[in-house]
């Protein structure tokens, strides 16, 4: 028992030594603005964390789908994370500039009306609610 407990803590804790040279700097991370705040919170309340992952994996074809894999600094301020691991709909980590803004409101209010095909649920109220 001790020798499965102790190999199994160094596999573990090693790691942890390296992590100086393991996590990549971002000098560009900056702490998120109040309207992103506001934003990530809505992105919360309507969970649609469970149907799309903020985190591309470092494999080929996710790369290529999605972009750069995600690195872990950049969810450094993100408390809780978001990482999400289901993916009902596409990961939305590299999101930002894929699309107009007006596709994100023509999309979020009903998203049929851009993607046909699409079984995400419309979010008709964000377009009535006002941001407290
Ligand atoms: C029931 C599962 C589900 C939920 C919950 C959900 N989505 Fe989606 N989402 C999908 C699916 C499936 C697609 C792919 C089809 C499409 O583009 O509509 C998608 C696509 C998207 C896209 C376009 C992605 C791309 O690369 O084309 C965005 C942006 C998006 N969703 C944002 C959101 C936001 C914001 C919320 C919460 C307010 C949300 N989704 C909630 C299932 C979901």
């Amino acid at each position: 028992i001790i020798a499965v407990a102790s190999s199994g803590g160094l596999v573990e804790i090693a790691p942890l030594f390296t992590i100086g040279s393991t996590v990549e700097a971002a000098p560009e991370m900056r702490v998120y603005t109040p309207l992103e705040v506001a934003g990530r919170n809505i992105y919360m309340r309507e969970g649609c964390y469970a149907c799309h992952s903020q985190m591309i994996r470092s494999l080929r074809d996710e790369v290529e789908r999605y972009g750069p894999y995600s690195l872990a600094v950049e969810s450094k301020y993100d408390h809780p994370m978001l990482w999400g691991s289901k993916r009902t709909g596409p990961d939305l980590a590299r999101i930002g500039e894929k699309y107009s803004d007006a596709w994100q409101v023509a999309h979020l209010n009903n998203p049929r009306d851009v993607v046909p095909q699409s079984i995400m649920p419309a979010y008709r109220w964000l377009l009535r609610t006002p941001l407290k």
